[in-house]
């Protein structure tokens, strides 16, 4: 867009440039820095036009964007106008995700990219690593507390060892996503530091208090987010004698991004992550972003005005790159990470859903999808050009934020119904065979949260104990179950390592004394390669789970119908132990998958001709595209086992 004051602007920063910068072939740079100026230099002046020094900021944001391009390898360059080309890349089927701790899984980096014929094995092409930056050595809430945003943390490898992995990855068209910690440092953070220090500039990069007065204020509407290990949102620091904002625990710094010079830091640090081989970036805590007195500073709109200027300068700079946007927060609230619109208020091309991952767990407890109905129903629709990432297990614990008014929509009390599924996840009953544990538990408002790993919550653990082998078969049968419609709900599916092999909870940590009051490490595993080598073995649980996976993967990639482009309907069936729904394919009329899940422990039926047209799908004609096997049907009545799903077409997968 063309607009004078803006345009003026440029016009001045562009001349103001540093001369070494001018020199610089930078025709790509200066076009996308016009076509995104306007909104730039609008969301910029909105968020600090306040300040005296507002422009000087805005050429210090320009000289930050213009010096990362002209770091930006020709390779990368590269990737950025293919990309372009190919805007909507990411919505394709083929992608397929996995998450890990590098230590966990390989020990370091280097051990990591030794790895990288497992990811090709399993079908993945998009890794996660998570944080591997330098973090404080006693607890560093695994790895994101940052003490430095340039720097490997010594114990994983070098940065050297990250740009050969990133090279790795690229030769085989796997993706690599990196952290980038947006919201707070470490205490030992050299801003920190020289905070504590007394220096006053560095002070300004947090919230940092003289007395409790204003943090008083604050503290009357912020909830805790740890509440058992970090109560409260704010940390007296005895070197300072001042109160600093921790929202999370006690030696994370939240930044203050009312000050400009934060958010060109942080930026500066996006973009140097792009620059070393990430084609991802997750930005975590993004919801918190912004303070305000009064509110439960989540979801401010600063906050989304903060991303989509973040997004929109990355744009200038790395436009191949994506961001996810890390924000467990409430179901209406999650898809505003999208932005508002997909060209002129972008914000994160991908978000988690939180939503529907604890919805499913929902379903695994009552072995209803009564819930997991409603709330998807009830999901606001997300941009085009913007994706889910799906997943039934993270580092996380899992948090029941659902909305109130689905949970009494499904024939629930909400307090009720939330206490049932931590107590069901963590063995208050005894027809559980679950094996979690409580976590985040908040005495004063009641809410509790579930640590465990995706094996041990499905039964695994608990059965593999009684060795009883129809139970083992059950909690297979379930993980394969979870991982099927996160895999074709439309999104990118995102594993977590170790559920590829049916890992159960590590009680180790409660002998470190940095992890002991921390439940979620024990679903934050070290991978046991010698057992992983069992999944070569036919008949073990790990083959088991593994080739499920591994097969489902390779299936999934060949329907074009589980690619997101919002082609996706879901069916009332009458039937509450089913999740069902319809997937068409956005580029080929008639070519449509019905996905049926039983979540019961019992054979359900359904009656297809109930369901509609069904997108002109010959019941006779049906395979499940996953088994390749015709399912069990009588007339129109199809038949799904106990936690048993299938992906049904009358067309062949291509
Ligand atoms: C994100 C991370 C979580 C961490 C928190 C604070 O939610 O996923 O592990 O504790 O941010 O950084």
């Amino acid at each position: 867009m063309y607009e004078q004051i803006s345009h003026s602007l440029l016009n001045q920063i562009l001349d103001e440039l540093k001369p070494e910068t001018r020199k610089r072939d930078l025709r790509h740079f200066y076009t996308r820095l016009g076509a995104n100026f306007y909104a730039i230099h609008s969301l910029f002046h909105h968020l600090y036009g306040e300040r005296d020094d507002f422009e000087q900021q805005m050429v210090r944001l320009v000289e930050v964007m213009a010096s990362q391009y002209i770091k930006r390898s020709a390779a990368l360059k590269d990737m950025d106008s293919a990309r372009e080309k190919d805007h909507n890349w990411f919505l394709s089927q083929k992608w397929v995700g996995m998450a890990l701790y590098t230590d966990g899984f390989a020990g370091d980096l280097n051990g990591l990219a030794s790895k990288v014929g497992y990811f090709q094995e399993l079908g993945i092409n998009m890794v996660h690593v998570m944080p591997i930056l330098k973090c404080p050595k006693g607890a560093g809430d695994g790895g994101y507390a940052v003490s430095d945003f340039r720097d490997v943390d010594e114990r994983i490898g070098t940065l050297e060892d990250l740009r050969s992995l990133a090279g790795e990855l690229r030769k085989r068209d796997i993706l690599l996503t990196l952290d980038v910690v947006v919201n707070h440092t470490s205490d030992e953070h050299e801003w920190a530091q020289r905070a504590r220090a007394g220096e006053q500039t560095c002070q300004d990069y947090y919230y940092i208090f003289d007395n409790r007065d204003v943090p008083d204020m604050f503290e009357e509407t912020m909830p805790e987010i740890f509440p058992e290990t970090a109560p409260g949102n704010f940390t007296y620091d005895e070197s300072m004698g001042k109160w600093v904002m921790t929202v999370f625990n006690n030696y994370q710094w939240d930044l203050n991004y009312s000050n400009p010079t934060v958010f060109i830091e942080m930026l500066d640090i996006i973009l140097f992550w792009a620059n070393q081989g990430a084609d991802i970036v997750r930005l975590d805590a993004v919801a918190f972003l912004w303070k305000k007195i009064a509110t439960t500073c989540q979801n401010e709109r600063e906050a989304h005005l903060i991303l989509q200027l973040m997004k929109d300068c990355c744009q200038v700079t790395a436009p191949g790159v994506l961001f996810i946007a890390e924000a467990i927060v409430a179901p209406v609230e999650i898809t505003k990470y999208f932005g508002e619109d997909a060209v002129i208020a972008k914000e994160c091309e991908i978000a988690y859903n939180a939503t529907f991952m604890a919805l499913l767990w929902d379903a695994v407890a009552t072995k209803n999808a009564k819930l997991l109905n409603q709330g998807i129903r009830s999901l606001p629709d997300k941009l085009n050009r913007a994706t889910w990432l799906n997943y039934v297990r993270c580092h996380d614990d899992i948090g029941l934020g659902f909305d109130d008014a689905d949970i009494e929509q499904a024939g629930y009390d909400p307090n009720s119904h939330r206490r049932f599924l931590v107590d069901w996840f963590t063995g208050a009953y005894d027809d559980s065979p679950a094996r979690g544990q409580p976590f985040g538990v908040n005495d004063k408002t009641g809410d509790a949260r579930i640590s465990g790993s995706l094996a041990s919550l499905a039964g695994l653990e608990s059965a593999l104990e009684s060795g009883d082998p129809a139970a083992i078969q059950r909690s297979v049968d379930l993980i394969l179950l979870l991982h099927s419609l996160i895999m074709s709900f439309g999104g990118i599916p995102l594993l977590y390592y170790g559920d590829e092999l049916g890992t159960v909870n590590d009680y180790d940590y409660i002998n470190d004394i940095s992890k002991a009051d921390d439940s979620r490490w024990m679903h934050r595993p070290r991978i046991d390669w010698q057992l992983a080598e069992r999944r070569h073995r036919h008949g073990t649980v790990q083959q088991q789970i593994f080739d499920g996976l591994r097969k489902m993967i390779a299936v999934r990639k060949t329907i074009p119908a589980f690619a997101d482009y919002n082609n996706r309907e879901l069916l009332d069936t009458g039937n509450p132990h089913l999740f069902t729904f319809m997937r068409s394919n956005p580029f080929m009329d008639n070519d449509n998958v019905l996905v049926v899940g039983n979540f019961d422990s019992s054979p359900q039926s359904l009656t297809l001709s109930e369901l509609g047209p069904l997108g002109g799908i010959e019941y006779s004609q049906m395979k499940d595209l996953y088994s390749g096997e015709s399912p069990r049907l009588f007339k129109d009545q199809l038949v799904i086992p106990p936690y048993r799903f299938y992906w049904l077409s009358d067309q062949a997968a291509s």
